[in-house]
């Protein structure tokens, strides 16, 4: 920040008052006179780096135009390479060139964790919620163990890039500093945050006040991170460390492989793949699943939100009972480290489209000063979609991977997808690796794993790993058993 110079200052604030009228903003120094001298520094700092204009132009479209996303009219579903056994000649060709890769030192892994965690209602980083059925192993830990465990099979070093946001940098950073970084080398970290643009008061299209002194802002979505990839130097640090391919996830889902050699190779390797950004998939589990969907338009792949699906497509069944719009998007990809340069090499060009969220944002109002706590969403805010950019590679491929053994993610505090179905789902995967090296695992009716099953990404990171291991031969109903 500026040091204070009160001729300064009142040339920045009449400067900053002639923008703000112009765009219709000029509330947000409403209650400017009554702050102190460094909140007034701050509020102006803070409003001579949002751009204006450009917001304008977005609050016509995307709030009071109340522009929906665009759905094509002719919409396909996406091919797919379907799950096979990790035995076929495919699996193993694409397995040992993905292995390759990692061994090579080109396969860096990329946590996006700048989100507010407002469904899951808590303040701290997501990335610290306990999240393991025994022993109640916060994700961020879940995460850091398998880049250990690959560090250690692979012989190598696996940066890992983790994208935060203003909110939660400082706590993700100390949440590492107090856990030692989880076995990992700290210069092997590199944690940078996204972009925020104000929240918009979604009746007025009026910026929200947070405070007296501050504008209401929120991250940029997970499709912030290929701005702030570029932005932050992490791309640089990849090319510097030789880094080819970053393997991308979400901080919620404690079942992500981090790195997933078959997976690697597919993208790099298989004939119909610009090897820029590849997916997963999984079948969804029912049509309503709030998954976004993987479509074909106009030869491209792209992703449509399981809102702007239309109904009709969303129940259309192929003639064997399945949904023809099967192939839901589990926010997995690789995206090649060229193809975030290709993205962002116009620091002016926007990368990804905005799309409206509409959130519950608590104000100031700028009439009473009185801070309002609204209990139904009264704001927008515009987020960048990651699988945004999957049209804008030249030929993308999808694979598709079974839920319980990659997909069970914390988003609500209960119901679908909770802390109550990830824990199930952790189970039923360890469930199912013991069974497949003999051990008798008790099952309930609906054929989910009746006990608790805790196994470390360090004792196992595949199936195959248990092999060797000194396994219990019967786990009774109910039982708690850690690995
Ligand atoms: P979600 O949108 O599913 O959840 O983000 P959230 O933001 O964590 O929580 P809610 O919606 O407020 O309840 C999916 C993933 O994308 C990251 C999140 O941290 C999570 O890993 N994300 C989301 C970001 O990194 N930045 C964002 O702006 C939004």
């Amino acid at each position: 920040m500026r040091g204070y110079d009160p001729g300064l200052m009142s040339d920045r604030l009449s400067s900053i008052r002639a923008t703000l009228e112009t765009h219709g903003q000029a509330h947000l120094l409403a209650f400017y006179d009554d702050l102190s001298e460094s909140e007034k520094a701050q509020l102006l700092e803070q409003l001579e780096h949002i751009d204006f204009a450009g917001l304008e132009a977005l609050i016509e479209t995307h709030v009071r135009a109340g522009a929906q996303s665009e759905v094509p009219a002719n919409l396909q579903p996406a091919p797919y390479y379907p799950l096979r056994g990790g035995s076929t000649d495919d699996a193993v060709q694409y397995r040992a060139a993905g292995g390759d890769l990692i061994r090579a030192g080109k396969v860096a892994a990329l946590a996006v964790a700048g989100g507010q965690s407002t469904r899951l209602g808590r303040n701290s980083p997501k990335g610290t919620y306990p999240a393991t059925v025994v022993t109640g192993k916060p994700l961020f830990r879940v995460l850091a163990e398998q880049i250990v465990a690959n560090q250690n099979r692979y012989r190598v070093t696996i940066p890992w890039y983790i994208m935060t946001s203003q909110t939660n940098d400082a706590a993700t950073r100390a949440f590492f500093r107090d856990n030692n970084c989880f076995g990992l080398n700290r210069r092997n970290i590199f944690m940078f945050p996204q972009g925020l643009l104000p929240s918009i008061d979604a009746s007025s299209g009026k910026l929200l006040l947070s405070e007296k002194g501050a504008v209401a802002m929120n991250p940029d979505g997970h499709g912030g991170c290929i701005k702030a990839l570029a932005a932050s130097g992490a791309i640089h640090d990849m090319v510097a460390r030789g880094i080819e391919h970053i393997s991308y996830f979400q901080v919620d889902n404690p079942l992500v492989k981090v790195i997933d050699p078959q997976f690697v190779g597919l993208h790099v390797a298989a004939s119909d793949s610009s090897a820029e950004m590849s997916s997963k998939m999984v079948p969804k589990a029912h049509p309503q699943e709030k998954v976004g969907v993987f479509c074909r338009s106009d030869g491209k792949t792209i992703v449509i939100e399981y809102s702007d699906l239309p109904e009709q497509l969303v129940q259309q069944r192929e003639e064997a009972g399945h949904l023809r719009f099967l192939a839901g998007s589990i926010a997995i990809h690789m995206i090649s480290v060229k193809f975030v340069q290709k993205l962002t090499a116009d620091p002016l060009r926007q990368a990804l489209p905005y799309h409206r969220a509409d959130k519950t944002v608590p104000f100031i109002d700028p009439k009473t000063g009185r801070r309002v706590e609204p209990t139904q969403p009264n704001a927008v805010k515009l987020e960048m979609f990651v699988f945004d950019a999957i049209p804008l590679a030249k030929s993308s491929i999808i694979c598709e991977t079974s839920r319980v053994e990659e997909f069970a993610p914390i988003k609500n505090a209960r119901g679908e997808d909770s802390p109550m179905t990830s824990h199930q789902l952790q189970s039923d995967r360890s469930g199912a690796w013991l069974e497949a090296h003999g051990v008798k695992v008790p099952r309930d009716a609906e054929g989910h794993v009746a006990a608790k099953i805790e196994l470390g990404p360090l004792t196992a990171l595949t199936c195959d790993d248990l092999a060797g291991i000194d396994l219990p031969v019967v786990i009774q109903p109910g039982a708690a058993i850690v690995l």
